[in-house]
């Protein structure tokens, strides 16, 4: 167990506001701060900041909580490592006990040395580049030759080589004294089925992953020839989520303030910024998740998409558009003429002649209806009106009428028909999507009202309404420490009067608390999970939100409880549930 000490200071000196400020752009709101959910996809900010709480809510997600469950979900840590990361950011040395480290299930690895490990790795690949045995000759002339790269893009990149040996490299990083455990969670040597060890990249030329703190965190490997496969990338390890980071970015991150290339592979990358254009950056071959775009929209305003020309790069360029415009990015997308990629483009055409490709990027709209134009015949009236109905549909995607307007007019330009025949397609199309959105919408709020999707709280839906009281009493318990008194030192609630396990949780929690000094906030993390954490922050909020929270409106809200539980039974007739479930209930009691 982490001392209570330890988290109070680790509380006092991270308040929420900087924190999360670091990772989401908060704008004032009266006493609160709001910005867009790193937690959930959405393009009106529904994230919400307490300072005067400390805490934090997501009306979108329902995601809440302290500084330390903000931290865990966002840099996936669990419970100890979140304080610890916590701690570290704020300058406080914390030394865990025995229960504090067998409280996580997996290894616990120290971090540090994970970097240190992998910071180790890298000198080591970079070094045998240059070690003048003929395989790395070999490797550095795949850089230099095959690949065209300056010594200085290579040194820049500490790009490297592995070389063919299941163990040179583990014997070596183990005599600098890290173990195999440590190794093989870093995902730099693997263990065979019979227990052996072997280093998990051999004969290939290497490609450091370093993230926006300088730290050398994973690898990837390519091979010299057409074997395959092609690349060995590292998977996650404790100090790496390859959906979280992005090639290159400790270095673009510098130079990106109006616009980011994004592409799809690390040649591409350093191609490019060996051309001189040093705001390139380059998933970890995956497809972009939309925490690399919230990550890129930190940095940057606009992003130029260039992925391989072929049919599967171009496929995930589009998702990609959606991905990045969703978090608020402008987006355009770029085709590279005559070469297989951005890489390719830039050898045979030079820097120049990108520069101007750059320049010509083009909207979703333009390359959408670009494909749509080359792949149907105008002339030929049957083509004609397919091609029309699919630039109808694509215009109707586009969310601002002004730009709608805009698409309307040349497109009938273009096919010789009216723009109001035009227009009033596209607003048919707009009016049927709204009316199934709306549907869909309406079908899930409900199931919201009642409880049918609560997977944090699965019994509110038996008695939604002795759950609201529930949730009423508990915020103000929650909030006010002379509710707390009044109730805990009166009796005047036992954990039966409470209908969910939740609740009964809650409380009985806040009751031992109160019971061991009242401070039943240093000690929550490690009781509740991250969901449960959220709802009760929405319990805290929602009282919160209210002018009158005195004692009358304690004492009512704890009759309304006592109540409903009373009236559990006759609370299920309600058009919640079909009489069939209240029969079932009704012989279980
Ligand atoms: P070159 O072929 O050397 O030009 O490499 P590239 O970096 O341009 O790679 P490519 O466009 O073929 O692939 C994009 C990215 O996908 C690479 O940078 C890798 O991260 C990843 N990738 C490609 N091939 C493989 C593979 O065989 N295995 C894995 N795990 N990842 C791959
Ligand atoms: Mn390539």
């Amino acid at each position: 167990m982490i001392s209570k000490e330890t988290i109070e200071q680790v509380l006092l000196r991270n308040d929420v506001e900087t924190v999360i400020g670091g990772y989401v752009s908060l704008k004032r709101a009266g006493s609160n701060l709001k910005g867009l959910c790193p937690f959930h996809s959405e393009k009106t900010p529904s994230f919400t900041v307490y300072p005067q709480d400390n805490s934090f809510y997501c009306f979108g997600c329902g995601a809440g909580g302290d500084v330390i469950n903000f931290i865990r979900k966002r840099e996936n840590l669990d419970y100890p490592d979140a304080v610890e990361f916590l701690a570290d950011r704020a300058g406080i040395t914390i030394v865990r006990d025995e229960r504090g480290s067998s409280y996580s299930p997996t290894p616990k690895f120290d971090r540090a040395k994970m970097f240190r490990m992998n910071a180790d790795a890298a000198k080591y690949f970079h070094a045998r580049l240059f070690d003048n045995t003929p395989k790395s000759a070999a490797a550095l002339e795949y850089f230099t030759k095959s690949r065209g790269l300056s010594l200085a893009v290579i040194k820049h990149f500490g790009l490297g080589f592995a070389p063919d040996s299941f163990d040179e490299f583990s014997k070596y990083m183990t005599s600098k004294g890290y173990t195999y455990d440590e190794l093989v969670a870093g995902f730099l040597v693997g263990r065979s089925d019979k227990g052996g060890y072997y280093d998990a990249f051999r004969n290939r030329v290497m490609f450091p992953i370093i993230d926006v703190s300088g730290n050398v965190i994973a690898f990837g490997g390519r091979v010299m020839d057409d074997s395959k496969p092609k690349y060995k990338n590292s998977s996650d390890t404790p100090v790496f989520k390859k959906s979280r980071n992005l090639f290159a970015l400790n270095f673009a991150r510098l130079s990106c303030a109006e616009t980011m290339i994004l592409c799809e592979g690390y040649m591409d990358v350093i191609a490019m910024h060996s051309a001189g254009f040093t705001n390139a950056v380059a998933t970890l071959g995956t497809a972009i998740t939309s925490e690399q775009a919230r990550m890129m929209s930190r940095y940057t305003k606009k992003v130029i998409i260039s992925y391989d020309a072929d049919e599967a790069g171009q496929k995930a360029a589009m998702r990609a558009i959606g991905m990045l415009s969703e978090v608020g990015l402008d987006v355009t997308i770029l085709k590279v003429p005559g070469a297989k990629d951005p890489d390719e483009y830039i050898k045979t055409y030079g820097a120049d002649k990108f520069r101007s490709l750059l320049e010509s990027s083009k909207t979703r709209f333009e390359y959408n209806s670009e494909n749509i134009l080359s792949r149907h015949d105008l002339n030929l009236p049957h083509d004609k009106i397919k091609a029309l109905h699919e630039m109808e549909k694509l215009i109707s995607e586009t969310y601002s009428s002004a730009e709608r307007d805009i698409y309307i007019r040349s497109t009938a330009k273009k096919f010789e028909v009216d723009p109001k025949s035009v227009k009033a397609d596209v607003d048919r199309i707009i009016a049927k999507a709204t009316s199934q959105y709306k549907k869909e919408a309406a079908g899930k709020m409900r199931q919201d009202a009642i409880g049918y999707s609560d997977r944090v709280n699965p019994d509110f839906i038996k008695a939604p309404a002795a759950a609201k009281n529930e949730e009423a009493v508990l915020g103000l318990l929650l909030l006010y420490p002379e509710h707390r008194k009044y109730v805990f030192e009166g009796d005047t609630l036992t954990p039966d009067d409470f209908f969910t396990s939740l609740g009964k949780r809650i409380f009985e929690y806040l009751k031992t608390a109160y019971s061991e000094g009242d401070d039943a906030h240093l000690g929550i993390g490690e009781v509740f999970s991250e969901d449960e954490l959220g709802r009760i922050t929405r319990m805290k909020i929602s009282r919160m939100q209210l002018t009158e929270n005195g004692r009358e409106v304690l004492t009512s809200a704890i009759a309304a409880l006592k109540k409903s539980v009373d009236k559990k039974a006759s609370q299920k007739t309600n058009t919640y549930e079909g009489l069939n479930q209240l029969l079932m209930r009704k012989r279980g009691d």
